[in-house]
């Protein structure tokens, strides 16, 4: 039997022949939907997170169906720009098609609720944080004054760690106090008795001084090693078992903080949370990065690629990838360099999206050896076409700002645990 709901379901999708008991019972919220939003769409859909609405009833998100059809049609929901085929990613949030079948027939079934008891247990979310229930938790003193307007420098935030022993780390989350104003943050870890940024008081918000802003940023340049890197809709730092991150004791964590005024006078304090390893791990996880800072892009150029290779001075593991450029970003490559200068293409960003800058974390790391050819790929679009595209009319260089570009690829490795990112660079036979 067709109802005169199926039916018309059944007209939209020229599938008459279907009709009868051959057609699937229209998904119900509790029973097909929920558990598709708990593990896909929670994360950010829920009080206190990146997203401005929860969906975590059926009432929170009854009024979000048709949104919700046409975002997951389109593939603008989840945020996720790996191109299929690289991989795979152990934090891949992308829909599988009978995923988006579902939402998708529910939304145009009448979004019906269906039964509670068929609902599966609320998934529990730690309030706060993204993380386990942190060991510790940093906090900037006092908060950050910004202006309606204007452009800021990066602003740099010691904060003494207080660790009178190693810790290793095995989960680390930075949450902003104001979202709307953090464009992005990058944690690093400052060891004992370096001289990076040797002027800056604890928790007083600092700039490294020089002349033009491209000489503050080349100042604030460091070797210490990131602890994170904070984007929004990011998951937070979270190694798999037996990896974790260092910090040593008497280490300062330093917050490298872009922020971005949103029209309104505003502050902000963030803190960072930290989850510690029970026990050593086996593996040290370490943040690496490479890029081209001496670009020229062309005004107007559509597809203008800017790259840079380099050698891995020692064996290491690879974990993952998060490209970063700005708002004339169109994609980003990863590629190992063969014999023979063949490429093997590991991660394809297509397209880049500047709101959204997403880590890409391997589900099985890749062992690599010292001497291993690596060369990243980003391309940029400076035309008129780029919506984004702050002036299409000016030649573009390195920059902190988002009017300026940059071309950074960062990626995770795993090392020895004894293993400093010192010792890292010197490249075996040359010590
Ligand atoms: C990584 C964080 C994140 C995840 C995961 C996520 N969303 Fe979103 N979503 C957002 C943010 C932020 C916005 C608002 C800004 C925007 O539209 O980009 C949003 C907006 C939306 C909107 C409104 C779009 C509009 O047109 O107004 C819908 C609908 C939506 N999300 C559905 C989903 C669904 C369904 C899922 C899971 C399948 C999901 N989102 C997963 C962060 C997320």
């Amino acid at each position: 039997m067709c109802s005169p709901r199926t039916l018309r379901l059944c007209e939209k999708f020229f599938v008459f022949l279907l009709c009868g008991s051959a057609l699937p019972a229209a998904p119900t919220f509790y029973h097909d939907v929920l558990p598709i939003l708990q593990k896909r769409c929670q994360e950010c859909h829920r009080p206190g997170e990146v997203a401005p609405m929860a969906f975590l009833t059926y009432r929170q998100t009854r009024p979000w169906a048709k949104a919700i059809r046409e975002s997951v049609l389109l593939k603008k929901m989840p945020p996720w720009f790996a191109e299929p085929g690289y991989g795979p990613f152990s934090n891949d949030r992308s829909l599988s098609q009978p995923e988006i079948d579902t939402l998708v027939h529910w939304a145009e079934s009448g979004a019906p609720e269906g039964n509670v008891k068929e609902s599966p247990p609320a998934r529990p979310w730690v309030n706060g944080w993204n993380i386990a229930a942190p060991d510790a938790v940093l906090t900037m003193p006092r908060p950050f004054p910004i202006p309606a307007s204007g452009e800021l420098d990066y602003q740099y935030i010691v904060l003494p760690g207080g660790f009178s022993e190693d810790q290793w780390v095995e989960a680390a989350e930075m949450r902003p106090g104001n979202r709307s104003v953090v464009h992005h943050a990058v944690v690093y870890v400052r060891e004992p008795g370096s001289t990076w940024l040797r002027d800056a008081k604890p928790g007083v918000p600092y700039v490294p001084p020089g002349q033009t802003p491209r000489e503050r940023l080349v100042a604030g340049i460091t070797t210490s090693e990131i602890l994170l890197v904070y984007s929004p809709g990011n998951v937070p730092e979270q190694w798999p078992p037996g990896l974790a991150k260092l910090i040593k004791a008497g280490s300062d964590l330093v917050l490298e903080t872009h922020y971005t005024p949103n029209g309104h006078a505003t502050s902000d304090r963030s803190k960072l949370g930290l989850v510690f390893a029970r026990t050593p791990p086996s593996q040290r996880v370490m943040t690496l990065q490479m890029g081209n800072d001496r670009f020229l892009i062309p005004p107007g150029h559509p597809h203008y690629a800017v790259s840079v290779r380099g050698t891995l001075p020692n064996d290491a593991t690879l974990l993952g990838y998060f490209p970063h450029m700005h708002l004339r970003g169109q994609s980003f490559e990863y590629n190992l360099v063969e014999r023979g200068s063949a490429r093997r293409p590991l991660l394809r960003v297509t397209p880049y999206n500047f709101y959204w800058q997403l880590f890409y974390r391997l589900a099985t790391p890749l062992p690599l050896k010292a001497g291993t050819e690596l060369e990243f790929v980003g391309y940029f679009d400076n035309s008129r076409r780029n919506p984004n595209n702050p002036d299409p009319e000016e030649a573009v260089r390195f920059g902190p700002q988002s009017r300026e570009e940059m071309m950074i690829g960062f990626f995770d490795v795993a090392v020895d645990p004894h293993m400093d990112k010192a010792a890292f660079f010197l490249r075996p036979g040359t010590q």
